[in-house]
């Protein structure tokens, strides 16, 4: 259930107030209240230890059967410079087609049942196996993780994520030595009621994938909750990944299968329109989309632009991944 409470970063002088002024206010605001991570106290620079948490509004599912797990520690090594996104912010402002081709899907999106709900392992893997949902939860490490998140569409935000590294799924699902990629299926063999689905001409289900070496690179991440709590429906309950240095899109959400393969998986937005948005869509300011420079990005609920950073500002980490590959298209 929604709870609304006005919080303190809704104080309108963060249009006209100097952003240093502007974040230090937010500090205070943040630890005199603590009515919500995300105020102040969590400004750029300023993420500190302890996990995010909506203390006086909530999105999650309603009855998760998880909800005990969170708030989880977090993993200061992926630091980032800016304020968080306010949590209001992050689960009502949505890309997720299968509940429409626009930004206000939140609503439509909390109809997904997500329970029971079965992630099945299969294609090159030790034994194909079907598991619960929160058997997979509870066997998992949680930890929580700040990631930018950059659509192609010129958008970010700052994004409190928990779940677990996607390494530790793929050691679950024991793939074989052949496999060399990962495709990640969303629900619609499970729920066929998602209205998104009416629109025959998008190649359903939605699907990406990344190769084993991505999957396995410590910042893919496989998210299961949001700002200390499960993650809501809208955002991918109950499971969606994390890959911060590539474009929004292909951060599927709501998986149930994950087949291991020795072939590269076609995308969903690659089948549509591969010119566009192709496998690899690794962030870079210097490659343009054809609709959106990516030469700067606008943070959402700040309404302001900054530049935008060769793989999102994560080249130390994910570099290295595509040395000697200067043939492929990295970047779009
Ligand atoms: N996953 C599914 N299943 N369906 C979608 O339409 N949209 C993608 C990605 N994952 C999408 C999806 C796009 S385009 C973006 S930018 C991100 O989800 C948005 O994630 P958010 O709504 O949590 O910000």
């Amino acid at each position: 259930m929604l709870i609304r409470v006005k919080r303190g970063w809704e104080l309108p002088e963060a249009a006209v107030t100097p952003e240093a002024a502007y974040l230090d206010r937010r500090r205070f605001i943040g630890g005199a209240a603590r009515t919500i991570a995300g105020a102040g106290a969590l400004a750029a620079g300023l993420v500190g230890p302890g996990a995010a948490r909506a203390e006086t509004e909530s999105y999650a599912p309603e009855d998760d059967p998880t909800a005990d797990l969170y708030p989880v520690a977090r993993n200061d090594t992926y630091t980032v410079e800016r304020p968080l996104s306010d949590y209001r912010t992050v689960a009502t402002y949505n890309n997720f087609y299968e509940f429409g081709s626009h930004k206000q899907i939140w609503r439509a999106a909390r109809s997904l049942p997500i329970r029971p709900w079965t992630v099945t392992f299969d294609g090159l893997v030790e034994e194909e196996r079907s598991v619960d949902i929160d058997t997979l939860i509870r066997t998992m490490p949680l930890e929580e993780r700040v990631y930018r998140l950059r659509c192609v569409e010129a958008w970010a935000m700052t994004v409190p994520w928990s779940g677990f590294a996607m390494k530790a799924l793929v050691d679950y699902a024991r793939p074989l030595g052949s496999a060399r990629y990962i495709r990640l299926e969303t629900f619609q063999e499970t729920f066929a009621d998602a209205p998104g689905f009416r629109q025959f001409w998008y190649p359903w289900p939605y699907i990406e994938g990344l190769t084993i070496e991505e999957a396995t690179n410590d910042l893919a991440f496989m998210v299961t909750g949001l700002y200390g709590q499960p993650v809501p429906q809208q955002n991918g309950a109950p499971l969606r990944i994390a890959l911060p240095w590539k474009y929004g899109f292909k951060s599927a959400k709501s998986i149930v299968r994950i087949t291991f393969t020795e072939e590269r998986p076609v995308s969903f937005w690659e089948e549509i329109q591969g010119s566009e948005y192709g496998f690899w869509a690794n962030v870079n300011p210097e490659v343009p989309h054809p609709r959106w420079s990516q030469a700067t990005e606008r943070l959402i609920g700040e309404d302001r632009e900054v530049p935008t950073r060769l793989f999102n500002g994560y080249g130390e980490f994910v570099a290295d991944l595509y040395e000697g590959m200067e043939g492929e298209r990295l970047f779009m």
